[in-house]
């Protein structure tokens, strides 16, 4: 659907461990938005549609070796390609759901010891989200969901580091949802939080950049 010029649209950031259910989530909020007749996208980082997207592709399937610092100015080099479409978007009234941002960035970088001022530098500049939500989960209940792909960062011991970053990054802006509820629960209090998100940007709430 077209997107209304004189208002604009949510940036909307889903964060969480693998497993977490941010795909299915985002996809439901998605439905949910278009349902009420919203003009809304679903986007997805890494976005390994693009040239750098493949190279990270390719690192994270284990078929390419890469140093941590350069993965991960690969991972924000892909965002950054992303940024002018991005604020195009949402100043043409357009909501993005996006599963994975930034934070995901620091978080998973961090995890390996690369500190976190460097790991946020390159980020600086991107857009800044309107709502942050984070499914929350213990990596060890996010393990035995399983169905993980086997990618590189899809095992425990990493995934508990990871947790443990989430919760130096996040600060009380975030809205953090208990991912092991019901599906319908978490999708509930999620609409709530995107819907009421929507309406405030549209009310004319100016955009910020990371990190502020
Ligand atoms: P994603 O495509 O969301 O995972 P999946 O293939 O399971 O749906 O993300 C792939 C992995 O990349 C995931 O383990 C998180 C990690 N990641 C980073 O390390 N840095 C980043 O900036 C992003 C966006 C993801």
């Amino acid at each position: 659907s077209g997107g209304n010029s004189e208002s604009r649209g949510a940036l909307v950031v889903l964060e969480g461990l693998d497993r977490s259910g941010k795909t299915s989530q985002s996809s439901r909020l998605l439905s949910y938005l278009e349902g009420l007749g919203h003009s809304a996208e679903l986007w997805r980082f890494p976005d390994r549609s693009t040239d750098v997207g493949q190279m990270i592709s390719s690192y994270l399937s284990n078929k390419s070796q890469l140093d941590d610092h350069m993965i991960h100015l690969l991972f924000s080099a892909n965002r950054w390609e992303k940024r002018s479409l991005m604020e195009t978007k949402l100043k043409t009234g357009t909501t993005l759901i996006v599963d994975r941002y930034s934070y995901s960035g620091v978080a998973f970088s961090s995890a390996k010891g690369l500190g976190v001022e460097w790991c946020k530098a390159p980020e600086v500049g991107l857009l800044s989200p309107d709502l942050i939500l984070y499914l929350d989960i213990q990596p060890e209940k996010a393990t035995e969901r399983g169905g993980y792909g086997g990618e590189r960062y899809e095992q425990l011991e990493f995934q508990k580091k990871v947790s443990q970053c989430y919760q130096v990054l996040h600060d009380a802006s975030w809205k953090i949802v208990d991912a092991c509820q019901p599906m319908k629960d978490i999708e509930k209090q999620l609409q709530e939080l995107v819907l009421e998100c929507v309406m405030t940007c549209q009310k004319g709430k100016p955009p910020a950049n990371l990190w502020s």
